[in-house]
């Protein structure tokens, strides 16, 4: 029995398409909230294997998703590399800044970030063995352009100018600076893999503040690389990518990154994603997170549509971006309930 998530993702069009959720393992869970103040702070939650797959487990347990994703972050990463990192509670990530060629050559090498992330790899490797048998693991890590945002601004931006403003004024320590983090990433999710991650998602969040010749160049020919250097060591993975933002560029992310999956934001509608990008391969998405607050028919009705509109092709349904804090559990019954009733119906 192969399982529902990676029939999708190698092609397979499914009566119902398996779910999971950004973000699933979350504040909005009790059981999460509950265990993370056991860790102390989300840091030392994410590096606890024993309490980071507990947090994992919790929504399989509640929902029975179709997949789990790693608890981690995507800026663990720069920290291996030796950056600072912390979180400031109600406000976001901190980080030291990167802001010249010097300060990129002093980042640790590539192959040096494994002794940092080794409790992530352990987290996977419980994961691999505590899950149910039908649950995928899906592994993860930010794409190139996304970690540089944070890490040359030293925190999230509405607008991402502190990268757009390196890339502009210093272009060679700019690509220093991807081509560090294309390999770092490269050597993490190949070590999931190994660990036992069964697929590999790409979070490329902040791809929707480039635009042309820079989206190809930033965004979707990094994540290219990328997935074909996992591909060569790891034969058969499938990677999903999310340039998150694309916009009508979402047309023809398949091919240009190589990805099995394109994961959709709700910034495009499934009728238009089912003709212009689902003809390339499997999507994953697009419910807009909102409805994880408000849910009711709005909801049931959004969850049927979107289904419909993807049912001729491979699709994974997600939502088109993390839950927030502020959803009910209650609402994500719903959503599960109203997509695994019987088609017919
Ligand atoms: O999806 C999952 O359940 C897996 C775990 C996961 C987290 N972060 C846990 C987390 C994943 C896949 C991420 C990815 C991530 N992290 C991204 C890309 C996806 C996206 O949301 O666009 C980004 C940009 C980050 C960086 C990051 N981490 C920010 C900006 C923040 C603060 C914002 C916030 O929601 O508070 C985080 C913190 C974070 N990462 C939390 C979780 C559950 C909340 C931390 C907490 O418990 O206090």
């Amino acid at each position: 029995m192969t399982k529902l998530l990676l029939r999708a993702l190698a092609g397979e069009t499914l009566p119902v398409p398996p779910i999971w959720m950004m973000r699933q393992a979350g504040r909005y869970l009790p059981e999460y909230r509950a265990t993370r103040a056991e860790a102390g702070d989300f840091l030392s939650l994410c590096y606890n294997p024993e309490l980071a797959a507990e947090v994992t487990l919790q929504p399989i347990r509640r929902f029975r998703f179709d997949a789990a994703i790693l608890f981690a972050d995507i800026l663990l990463v720069p920290q291996a590399l030796g950056a600072d990192l912390w979180f400031v509670t109600g406000e976001g990530p901190r980080l030291s800044t990167i802001t010249d060629g010097a300060e990129v050559a002093k980042l640790k090498a590539p192959d040096a970030i494994h002794d940092t992330l080794a409790p992530i790899y352990e987290t996977v490797r419980r994961l691999s063995r505590d899950l149910p048998p039908e649950t995928a693991l899906i592994g993860f890590a930010g794409a190139p352009w996304t970690v540089a945002t944070y890490m040359i601004a030293g925190r999230g931006t509405p607008d991402q100018a502190p990268a757009h403003a390196l890339m502009r004024d210093d272009p060679e320590a700019f690509a220093a600076l991807m081509e560090r983090i294309e390999a770092a990433t490269v050597e993490y999710l190949s070590r999931q893999v190994e660990a036992g991650a069964e697929c590999v998602k790409l979070f490329d969040s902040w791809a929707g503040s480039l635009s042309g010749e820079a989206f190809e160049r930033w965004s979707l020919a990094p994540m290219k690389r990328i997935t074909a250097a996992l591909k060569d060591r790891h034969a058969g993975l499938p990677v999903i990518a999310f340039p998150r933002g694309a916009g009508t560029a979402y047309e023809g992310a398949h091919a240009a990154t190589g990805a099995d999956c394109i994961a959709l934001d709700d910034g495009v509608t499934p009728d238009w994603a089912a003709k212009h990008v689902q003809t390339g391969g499997c999507v994953q998405g697009n419910l807009a997170s909102s409805h994880m607050v408000t849910g009711g028919a709005a909801l049931v009705r959004e969850v049927r549509r979107i289904r419909e509109a993807f049912s001729g092709g491979p699709h994974v349904f997600n939502l088109g971006h993390g839950i927030t804090p502020d959803a009910d559990p209650d609402n994500v019954a719903l959503m599960i309930d109203t997509l695994r009733e019987t088609v017919d119906a």
